[in-house]
């Protein structure tokens, strides 16, 4: 529970250093959050851990020692992060085995994590289980300045991902005028433009052009998101977008391997995307970008 309120989207995630966060059922404007990073006190805006694509599981290609150790990296970061995003396939067939493990799991990593629904997820009614377990399929939330939209691109029991016109107008709500200085972070599953390493392309947004389109127009600073298990980051207009790896699915391409993002934000919108290798811990700067307009 966060903030007094019971809201099913905190059900399963602990308190971030006794920290209150608006985390919710879209809990008004966005912008009220009290909250203060570390991040400021190193002239950074927000410090940020991108996993995606756990695929947990008993019953698949998961591999559980690649999951432990990214959470001992995770917990063991120095700096530390501000807050962990997980952009979807957090369980491998959405089923109640899979979610309770997730559950379980995700609670060791110490600091907040923002789940998006992937379409792993959405098997087999396992949309019912996310909201019952893990929270919210789209919500808004905020750390310090920085100010998080987290949509569901899936579309149940299909590998195929749409934002639709109801969740494009929900980005342009949050999104739209907000104070200048706010960082803007836009988090969803399946991808907006097309990803190196990945073979045949497919399952890219439906409504892609259109959503594209609304990042644009509202400045987003950053996109993240997942899906297709090879670490990317690249810049369109003023906005960044950054797709994961897998963290713990062996579903791999070629020897990228199993990893995860970190993204470094500085006051004057300058990101740092690194890639930490799993299990080495090894560190491989994916590039500098400075985003959005002051
Ligand atoms: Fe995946
Ligand atoms: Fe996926």
């Amino acid at each position: 529970m966060y903030g007094g309120v019971a809201a099913p989207s905190s059900a399963f995630l602990p308190s971030v250093r006794g920290r209150s966060l608006p985390f919710g059922p879209d809990r008004g404007a966005i912008y009220k959050s009290e909250l203060h990073s570390h991040a400021s006190m190193v002239e950074s805006q927000i410090r940020i851990v991108h996993i995606s694509d756990t695929h947990i599981t008993k019953f698949g290609m998961h591999i559980p020692e690649a999951l432990d150790k990214c959470i001992y990296l995770i917990n063991t970061l120095d700096p530390p992060p501000d807050i962990v995003v997980h952009s979807g396939d957090l369980t491998d067939n959405g089923i109640l085995l899979d979610y309770e493990m997730a559950v379980e799991k995700i609670k060791e990593i110490r600091y907040e994590v923002l789940v998006a629904p992937g379409n792993h997820d959405e098997r087999n009614y396992g949309d019912s289980l996310f909201r019952e377990m893990v929270g919210n399929m789209d919500y808004v939330t905020s750390v310090g300045r920085t100010a998080f939209v987290i949509l569901d691109s899936g579309i149940p029991d299909s590998d195929n991902g749409r934002l639709g016109r109801a969740r494009q107008q929900r980005l342009r709500n949050a999104f739209e005028n907000l104070p200048g200085k706010t960082f803007k972070v836009a988090v969803f599953h399946h991808h907006l433009i097309p990803i190196p390493y990945a073979g045949r392309e497919r399952d890219i947004l439906e409504d892609a052009g259109d959503v594209l389109k609304a990042i644009l127009d509202l400045k987003v600073d950053l996109v993240l998101m997942g899906h297709r298990h090879v670490r990317h980051a690249v810049k369109v207009g003023e906005t960044l977008l950054v797709n994961a790896g897998t963290v713990s699915s062996a579903r791999t391409r070629g020897r990228l391997g199993n990893s995860f993002n970190i993204i470094d934000v500085t006051e004057d919108r300058q990101v740092t995307v690194s890639e930490m290798k799993i299990p080495s811990g090894e560190l491989h700067i994916l590039g500098t970008f400075r985003v959005g307009t002051q």
